[in-house]
């Protein structure tokens, strides 16, 4: 049997996406991956306690205990040269990665964004704000994208995107919850299976 394309997994918060990734592998969505190592830059982030359940081993690692973004990105790139990692996913990475450490993953990192990239997106666009920002403007559809991370914050080769409607009444909330539901804990699991499946075709 093949061996497996090991990921890495980076969470800021609630890990809900982490969780699709878990699901998916656990179900056999994902065939040709395993889920290796999940890092939370949050001492808070329940997506280290969901890896820790799933018995996917997680570290915290902060910028503040690294002495700032060198020392932050130099230890991510020791655990992911630790534990072989080959595909690194952001699940709600509330990080900007640094140019020279994005370069030395080319197409081996990809986000996934709650919006239809181009709209809503770029710094400061995260979260609960492309919400609130696609309520503010109007728009009658949004959705979630999946994308390749370049030096450009989610300006990266688009993989996947699923529209979601806006309803009326919606709260940033509300519309957050189903965009997740309808688009990113489906999309993400489906763009890292498709990805893990083309690793594996390259390797044999
Ligand atoms: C998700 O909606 C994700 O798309 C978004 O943060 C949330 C994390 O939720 N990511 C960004 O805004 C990145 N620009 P989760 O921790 O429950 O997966």
């Amino acid at each position: 049997m093949c061996e497996k394309v090991r990921i890495a997994v980076l969470a800021s918060g609630g890990g809900t996406n982490l969780q699709a990734l878990i699901d998916a592998e656990r179900s056999g969505k994902i065939q040709n991956g395993e889920i290796a190592l999940v890092i939370c830059n949050r001492k808070s982030a329940y997506a280290a306690e969901r890896a820790r359940l799933a018995g996917i081993r997680a570290e915290i690692v902060t910028r503040k205990e690294c002495g700032g973004q060198e020392g932050f990105e130099a230890r991510m790139t020791e655990l992911f040269e630790e534990e072989n990692i080959e595909l690194i996913v952001l699940a709600g990475f509330l990080n900007i990665l640094t140019s020279d450490f994005v370069r030395r993953y080319d197409h081996r990192i990809v986000n996934i964004h709650p919006s239809l990239i181009p709209a809503f997106c770029g710094e400061g666009f995260y979260g609960i704000v492309p919400h609130e920002a696609a309520l503010e403007r109007g728009v009658k559809i949004t959705g979630a994208t999946v994308h390749f991370v370049n030096e450009i914050a989610d300006g990266g080769e688009i993989i996947a995107q699923k529209a979601v409607e806006v309803l009326p009444g919606d709260t940033p909330e509300v519309l957050q919850r189903r965009v997740m539901e309808q688009a990113e804990w489906i999309i993400l699991p489906a763009a890292v299976s498709m990805l893990c499946d083309r690793l594996t075709e390259r390797k044999n």
